[in-house]
């Protein structure tokens, strides 16, 4: 039975499983371990980054490089740690020399992603970089839309830049560590609109009051 059939992209183990083992796109050939993510099954935010680069190659693991610790210190200052989130990314296979990743490579890798997203049902997704930030933003520039919340299909997507793009250049730092410091505003939202729609749902509670 081929790994990738629908029947086996049941849950997020066995999502992982058939990571592991893909041969859909050529970026399997050059990988030394495929990265299928990482984090809290039910987590209410969701990171999705660009691919693997050289030590998540090595490891089998996300953002666990330069790009992954200053990660942690931005997800630090949201008052978040990775154990409160999912991780994962476009390509779950490295590119080669750190390539940008191809289109046949990314729509061959989605159905992971789309899966993954399924499963987890996060209330918030970032996105992490260009590619990421494509697949809700076909077409946008980054420089005009980071750190904007929009609410597609019932959850908030929030573009950010790539940490490691951040980390290159000062400019972008002060930027992504701002657009950080919005995530606990934009929790406490979501918290409250779904406070007020179960409220609505069953405003039973409030007539007995009476
Ligand atoms: N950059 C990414 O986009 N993803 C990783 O997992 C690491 C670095
Ligand atoms: Fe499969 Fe995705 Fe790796 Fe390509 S990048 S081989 S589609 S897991």
């Amino acid at each position: 039975m081929a790994p990738t059939a629908n029947h086996d992209l049941e849950n997020l183990e066995t999502i992982a499983e058939a990571v592991k083992v893909c041969t859909l796109c050529e970026l399997c050939k050059s990988r030394h371990h495929a990265v299928p993510g990482e984090g809290k099954p039910n987590a209410r935010i969701m990171l999705i980054g660009e691919g693997p680069g050289w030590h998540e190659d090595q490891q089998g693991r996300p953002f666990v490089g330069n790009s992954g610790k200053f990660l942690n210190e931005l997800l630090a200052k949201a008052g978040v740690t990775r154990e409160d989130v999912f991780i994962t990314n476009v390509v779950k296979c490295r590119p080669p020399s750190n390539r940008d990743p191809l289109p046949d490579e990314i729509a061959a890798c989605s159905r992971y992603l789309e899966r993954q997203i399924e499963l987890i049902d996060p209330d918030v997704i970032v996105t992490l970089g260009r590619f990421s930030m494509a697949k809700y933003f076909p077409g946008a520039r980054i420089s005009k839309i980071h750190g904007e919340a929009q609410e597609i299909g019932g959850r908030l997507i929030v573009p950010m830049y790539h940490p490691a793009a951040a980390l290159h250049q000062s400019s972008l730092r002060g930027a992504i560590e701002d657009d950080f410091a919005k995530l606990p505003k934009l929790l406490a939202e979501v918290e409250r609109d779904r406070a007020a729609a179960s409220e609505r749902e069953s405003p039973a509670d409030q007539l007995s009051l009476f």
